[in-house]
């Protein structure tokens, strides 16, 4: 019984498959899981709203408007009971209304209140899913964070063969089952009174208006362990460089571009700081002299030289200025001897523990969703982890942050 206790709304709307949400009702009762059902008009012409109401036990909502002392806020309270609302089938129609924030029924109104997980399983004719209009539908829903069960490919009811129909029953309930055991699992708050000041993505050193100097860094990691740590919660500070990255919910984010200026900000923020995590790949140097108008090339310049000075290593600056009671966690990115040059970072720069990689090895570093890291400890402790996402690694950097404040007392 993974689900008892837990109220899934499900949504059915107007397509041939709708008879399948009878199994995945009886799926998700066997699982313990509580259900009302929320029928759209069409859904109706497939399955009555007596089939469903025997099968859930629960009453089955048509239409908002039939009696509106009764059904007036009825979205409301559905949208907060609910634990999950699943839509299966989910038609071009609906999803269609809910990306572009039209709510005109029982079903598209209860989404709209709910702050709770949807998912998405859509089925429809092939030339309908393929078709542009509905792909960016569905694509804006999936970056607003709506989840899916993608349909299968096969033969369709209306005979065209292509990707379109209702995904197993099996799969469908599988994916709520995850949702909603992993959002059963509030994390602890044992950062809770701290503040972080994580540093992330790359630096932009600007050599002319229109050309930059930087690094291949997006800034996956940082904002991970930003993510992180606010939700065991930290109060986090994200100075970030340049990324598409969108930012964790509940982070205070500055924005920067230089290596300078992420210097500046860093040392202003400094001392209201417990943690510094310095995930960000800084530019050593930096132009000398940034050109004010576009560097032409010239008639005769096969070759020309860029004269780079050396800017703040903020990492090594920070580690100056702290003092007993402040955690440090440096990064290093090599292609070789990572360990050897590990060691060597960790005690220049005043570090509790580094954590190194080497961006060569298969799924790690720049770019990838997972990582493999080496962390080297001041205590001489060294430790590979496995390949593994970089949220994974993200807990585990708290971990050890939270094992280095109790060694230290603080
Ligand atoms: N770092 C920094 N400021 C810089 C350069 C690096 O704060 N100007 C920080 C990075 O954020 C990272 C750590 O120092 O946490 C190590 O960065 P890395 O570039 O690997 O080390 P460097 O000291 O620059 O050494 P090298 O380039 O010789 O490998």
């Amino acid at each position: 019984m993974k689900l008892k206790g837990k109220n899934v709304v499900l949504g059915v709307t107007g397509g041939i498959a709708a008879y399948k949400a009878c199994e995945i009702i009886s799926q998700l009762k066997k699982l313990g899981a509580s259900i009302d059902v929320i029928m759209t008009r069409s859904a109706t012409e497939f399955v009555t709203p007596y089939t469903f109401q025997s099968l859930t036990g629960n009453s089955v909502i048509v239409n908002m408007f039939e009696s509106p002392k009764y059904w007036d806020m009825e979205h409301i309270s559905l949208a907060q009971k609910s634990d999950l609302i699943l839509v299966a089938p989910a038609t071009a129609n609906l999803m269609g209304k809910v990306a572009n924030g039209i709510a005109d029924d029982m079903l598209s109104t209860t989404i709209m209140a709910s702050d709770k997980p949807v998912v998405f399983a859509p089925a429809m004719n092939t030339k309908m899913y393929e078709n542009p209009v509905v792909q960016k539908n569905l694509k804006t829903l999936e970056k607003l964070g709506y989840h899916f069960v993608d349909p299968k490919g096969g033969i369709l009811a209306c005979g065209d063969e292509g990707k379109g129909k209702l995904q197993d029953v099996e799969i469908i309930v599988e994916k709520v089952k995850e949702i909603l055991t992993r959002n059963s699992e509030e994390p602890e708050k044992d950062l809770e009174g701290l503040t972080f000041l994580v540093t992330a993505g790359p630096t932009r050193e600007i050599i002319d208006p229109v050309r930059f100097l930087s690094n291949h860094s997006t800034g996956k990691m940082g904002y991970e362990v930003a993510r992180a740590a606010v939700n065991r919660g930290a109060k986090v500070i994200l100075l970030s460089g340049p990324s598409t990255l969108e930012v964790p919910f509940g982070v205070e984010l500055i924005r920067v571009e230089t290596a300078v200026e992420m210097y500046d900000e860093a040392m202003r923020l400094y001392d209201e700081i417990d943690v510094l995590v310095k995930t960000a790949a800084v530019s050593d140097y930096r132009p000398k002299e940034i050109a004010k108008e576009k560097m032409k090339k010239g008639e005769r310049n096969e070759e020309i030289e860029l004269t780079l000075i050396r800017n703040p290593d903020i990492l090594l600056e920070l580690g100056k200025r702290k003092g007993a009671n402040k955690i440090h966690v440096g990064f290093a990115a090599e292609t070789h001897n990572v360990l050897e040059y590990g060691k060597d970072k960790l005690k220049r720069k005043n570090l509790d523990f580094l954590v190194a990689n080497d961006v060569t090895e298969e799924g790690a570093g720049f770019a990838h969703d997972t990582n493999r890291v080496h962390y080297i400890h001041k205590n001489g402790e060294m430790t590979s982890s496995e390949t593994l996402k970089k949220e994974v690694i993200a807990q585990e950097i708290l971990d050890r942050i939270m094992i280095e404040r109790k060694t230290k007392g603080i």
